[in-house]
C-alpha cells in the first residue's frame, strides 16, 4: 500500500483498490488473490460538516447512505480507529468491479474508502488498521471474511491465518501465473453464495481441504505451477454452490481440456476463474469457458489477467 503524502494536511485524495479471488479453490475465507485490470475508486475530499457523505455512491444500485455503503462505512471506521470524528468528508465512489459478481468488488470499495479517507488524516493509520476499517465494511455488505479485503489492500496472495487476533500472511506469488476471470450473466449475492455452506463438514473433507491450501502455499513459494492448479481442488464450497451456478461445470471442464492448471468458482460466484501458466493458454482457456457458458445459454464477460502486486494505491491532489 503507497501513501505518497503521509503526514501532511491534504484537502482531497483518491483511492483505488484492485478486484481479487476470494478462497483461490479450496481455501474458503482463507485465501486470497488480488488481480490486475479493473477496480473500484473513491475520491475523499474534506466536508465542512463532521461525518462521511457519499455524493456519488458509483452505481445506480448502491445506496447514498454512508452507513450501508461498503466505501462509507470504511470511511467512518477509519475516522473512529484514527480518533478524528470530527472530520468531514465528502465520497465519490467508482465501480470498477461488477456488482454481486465474485470478483471482491464490495472489499475493493471497502479498501479505497478506507484508504481515500485515511490519506485526509494528519496521521495515517497504517494498513493494518486499514484492513480493520475496510472488513467491517465488508461484515456488514457480505459477511464476515477477509479473503478479498486483504489482498485488495495488501496486493498478491494473501493467507489470513487468524481473523482473532488479525493475522495475514502475504505467500510469494508464483512468476508466470496468469488468471482468467470468466462472468456469465446471473447475478448471485455473496449473502446467497453463503447461505448453501454446509455448517458441519465431514472429516475427509477437512482433510482433503487442508491438504490443498498447504498445497498452493507450497507451490506458491517453490513456484511450482503445476502443483499450484492441482491444489485447486475444492471440495467443500465448489460442490455447495456449483449448483447454483449453471454452466459452471460445463465451463471448468472446458477449462481443463482447454489447458488450465486449475478452475474453481472465485469468491461465492457467479465468476469463475481459471489458472494459466501463460498468456497464450489463459486466452484459449477463456474462449472454451466463454463458448460453454454460451453453449449453456449464458452470455459472459472474459477477462485474462494477472495477479496484482501492489494492492491499494492512493493519489493525493
Ligand atoms: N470467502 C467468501 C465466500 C468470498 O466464499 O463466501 C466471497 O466473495
Amino acid at each position: 500500500m503507497k501513501n505518497p503524502d503521509a503526514g501532511t494536511r491534504l484537502h482531497a485524495a483518491e483511492a483505488f483498490a484492485p478486484g481479487s479471488i476470494g478462497n483461490l479453490g479450496p481455501g474458503l475465507d482463507v485465501l486470497g488473490l488480488a488481480v490486475s485490470g479493473i477496480g473500484d475508486a473513491v475520491r475523499a475530499e474534506r466536508g465542512n460538516a463532521p461525518g462521511v457523505v457519499i455524493v456519488d455512491p458509483g452505481h445506480p444500485d448502491l445506496s447514498n447512505d454512508a452507513t450501508t455503503h461498503a466505501s462509507g462505512i470504511a470511511a467512518t471506521a477509519v475516522l473512529r480507529l484514527a480518533g478524528a470524528e470530527d472530520l468531514g468528508l465528502r465520497l465519490w465512489v467508482r465501480k470498477g468491479l461488477p456488482l454481486s459478481a465474485g470478483q471482491g468488488g464490495s472489499a475493493a470499495s471497502a479498501a479505497a474508502g478506507a484508504g481515500a479517507a485515511n490519506a485526509l488524516l494528519d496521521t495515517p493509520l497504517p494498513s493494518i488498521k486499514l484492513i480493520e476499517a475496510a472488513l467491517e465494511a465488508e461484515t456488514v455488505v457480505a459477511g464476515r471474511h477477509l479473503d478479498n479485503v486483504a489482498p485488495s489492500i495488501v496486493g498478491g496472495l494473501v493467507l489470513i491465518r487468524s481473523m482473532d487476533p488479525l493475522d495475514l500472511v502475504s505467500i510469494p506469488v508464483p512468476t508466470g501465473l496468469h488468471v482468467v476471470l470468466v462472468r456469465p450473466e446471473m447475478p448471485l449475492r455473496t449473502a446467497d453464495g453463503r447461505r448453501v455452506l454446509p455448517r458441519v463438514v465431514p472429516l475427509a473433507t477437512t482433510i482433503h481441504q487442508t491438504a490443498q491450501v498447504g498445497a498452493i502455499v507450497a507451490a506458491a513459494t517453490s513456484g511450482d505451477l503445476a502443483l499450484f492448479g492441482r491444489a485447486i481442488d475444492d471440495r467443500l464450497a465448489e460442490p455447495a454452490r456449483a449448483p447454483l451456478l449453471p454452466g459452471f461445470a460445463e465451463a471448468k471442464r472446458a477449462a481443463l481440456d482447454a489447458g488450465a492448471l486449475g478452475c474453481s468458482i472465485s469468491g461465492s460466484g457467479p465468476t469463475a476463474f481459471a489458472l494459466a501458466d501463460s498468456e497464450v493458454v489463459a486466452g484459449r482457456v477463456g474462449e472454451a469457458m466463454r463458448q460453454a457458458y454460451t453453449n449453456a445459454g449464458y452470455a459472459c464477460d472474459v477477462r485474462v489477467t494477472v495477479p496484482d502486486l501492489e494492492g491499494l494505491r492512493v493519489m493525493t491532489g
